[in-house]
């Protein structure tokens, strides 16, 4: 039964918020290769409640929709979501100037407000960067020295139970043959991390969604 408008008001200023039964989500084609794997983001978000997010290669906004809509459930939160939404070697063939795009999703989905969207290069955004950060989605140039200066440029930020996720790490051992490019670092960069020691989840569902931890041997769960 739905609880009362005055119920549901004044449980959201004491920041009782109940955990979401179902969520509405608009009808848009984004034209990507994460497909269900936005639904992951959102879980991780709605259970992290991050104060600050950041995704790296945004283009048509899936992603920044799926995190952004997790932030407006909790009512608290930022994305910043970096992309130049201009022609990069990572753009597919008609996602060059996504950045009118983009805005126009994240108005259908009502979430424009959680997500500062930063028409720019990742390391030009990440010079100056003093925010901590507590989840961090590198989906940008998936060269193996793109993904791994994403990692060096902001993991210093993330916090300790902080969590990177990267998308397209299975194209190795799941190749797409109609998709695949010889360029594509993220499994090689990735499976680095995981032999370093960093803990590595990953789904073998929608080309490869790795979540790490940015701590190698894994955050201690025993002060000694
Ligand atoms: C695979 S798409 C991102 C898909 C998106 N995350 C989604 O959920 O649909 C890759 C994007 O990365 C962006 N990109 C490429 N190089 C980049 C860089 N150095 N910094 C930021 N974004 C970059 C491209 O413009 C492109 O829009």
């Amino acid at each position: 039964m739905a609880l009362p408008p005055i119920v549901r008001k004044a449980a959201r200023a004491l920041g009782l918020r109940p955990p979401a039964r179902s969520v509405r989500v608009p009808r848009i084609n984004f034209v990507s290769g994460l497909e269900d794997g936005a639904w992951l983001l959102f879980g991780l978000a709605r259970a992290m409640r991050p104060a600050v997010c950041v995704e790296i290669g945004s283009a048509r906004g899936l992603s920044a929709c799926y995190v952004g809509l997790a932030l407006k459930e909790i009512g608290a939160g930022r994305l910043y979501a970096i992309d130049p939404h201009t022609r990069t070697d990572w753009n597919d063939r008609e996602s060059v100037d996504t950045y009118r795009l983009m805005q126009r999703n994240l108005r259908a989905f009502g979430v424009a407000d959680y997500v500062t969207v930063v028409r720019d290069y990742s390391d030009k955004a990440a010079a100056g960067w003093d925010r901590r950060i507590d989840m961090i989605f590198i989906d940008g140039d998936h060269s193996y020295d793109g993904v791994k200066r994403d990692w060096e440029l902001f993991v210093p930020h993330l916090r300790e139970f902080g969590v990177a996720v990267f998308h397209d790490t299975t194209w190795d051992i799941a190749p797409d043959h109609a998709l695949n490019r010889d360029d594509m670092g993220v499994p090689r960069f990735v499976d680095e991390l995981r032999r370093q020691g960093y803990p590595v989840i990953t789904l073998d569902r929608h080309h490869g969604i790795s979540l790490v931890q940015p701590t190698a041997g894994g955050v201690p769960l025993v002060r000694s």
